[in-house]
């Protein structure tokens, strides 16, 4: 088993991406803490993967933007699992804003989730981890590289995320700790709202890019067949000689400098 020992906090894993990192850390063999704030959807998504083994999955209800809360629960986590070697930040927001008139509601909930839940989780993690070292993974996105039609707050949190993972992993480096970001293009809830949140028109221009860009195949991935393995691999002590690092795992569509 690939991650066979391995304890490892996912947070985001009620569905989408999260859910199907959870599976596949448990099928590899992983101790797997899934963490969300959907707290019946995260409960049945992580007996489900606890089920189907050989790892195990126990799930705790977690907002990434309370820091008190993060701490208490990471620990919790990680006296539970007797350690805590990965963790794994998925949990995040997008929704489209007019870029000339930004509400601040809208700034607040993506800025709060996005930049300061990674700040929070990771800053968490590392206090566990500094003193026997350990991997960090963050979730960019292509949205945070280039630019996208009333995505820019979005897209500005997610290069945040950039800066902050490329800063703290030479920061954290010496300690042992590992930190990387997954840019990801793969079908969820998240991407289905996405879509429905375009006007007609703006869909088939989204639909013609998204043919006409990614040459491995032109379409969006699917979670669990086209990032999964990924995050195992990620996951796993064949990266140990890595860290800072953007993976862009989107059929092609970007390539990260
Ligand atoms: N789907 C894509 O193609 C894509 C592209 C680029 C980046 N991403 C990034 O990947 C990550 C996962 O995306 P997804 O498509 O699976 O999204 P999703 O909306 O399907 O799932 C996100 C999960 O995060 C949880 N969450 C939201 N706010 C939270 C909070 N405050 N505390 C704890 N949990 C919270 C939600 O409950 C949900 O279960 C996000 O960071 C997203 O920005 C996704």
């Amino acid at each position: 088993m690939q991650l066979d020992g391995k304890r490892i906090i996912v947070t985001g894993g009620a569905q989408g991406i999260g859910a199907a990192i959870v599976r596949a850390y448990v099928e590899a063999g992983a101790t797997v803490s899934c963490m969300d704030l959907q707290e019946e959807q995260g409960r049945a998504r992580t007996a489900e993967a606890s089920a189907a083994g050989p790892g195990t999955a126990t799930f705790y209800k977690l907002n990434v933007t309370d820091r008190s809360e993060v701490d208490a629960r990471f620990a919790e986590a990680s006296a539970d699992m007797g350690g805590l070697d990965v963790m794994v930040n998925v949990a995040g927001v997008q929704s489209f804003v007019d870029v000339a008139n930004v509400d601040e509601t809208s700034y607040r909930r993506l800025f709060d989730i996005n930049v300061l839940g990674t700040m929070n989780t990771n800053g968490s993690a590392f206090s566990i981890m500094k003193a026997s070292g350990g991997n960090i993974i963050n979730f960019g996105s292509r949205s945070g590289l280039t630019s996208e039609l009333d995505n820019a707050v979005y897209g500005a949190t997610k290069g945040a995320v950039h800066t902050w993972t490329r800063s703290v992993a030479q920061e954290w480096g010496p300690s042992g700790v590992r930190v990387n970001a997954v840019l990801p293009y793969v079908v969820t809830p998240m991407y289905e709202k996405f879509r429905e949140a375009m006007s007609p028109d703006d869909l088939a221009k989204h639909d013609e890019e998204v043919r006409s860009s990614i040459p491995l195949g032109g379409k969006f991935g699917d979670p669990a067949r086209d990032l999964a393995p990924v995050m195992v691999f990620l996951a796993s002590d064949a990266t140990r000689y890595i860290t800072g690092q953007m993976f862009p795992v989107d059929g092609g569509l970007i390539s990260v400098r």
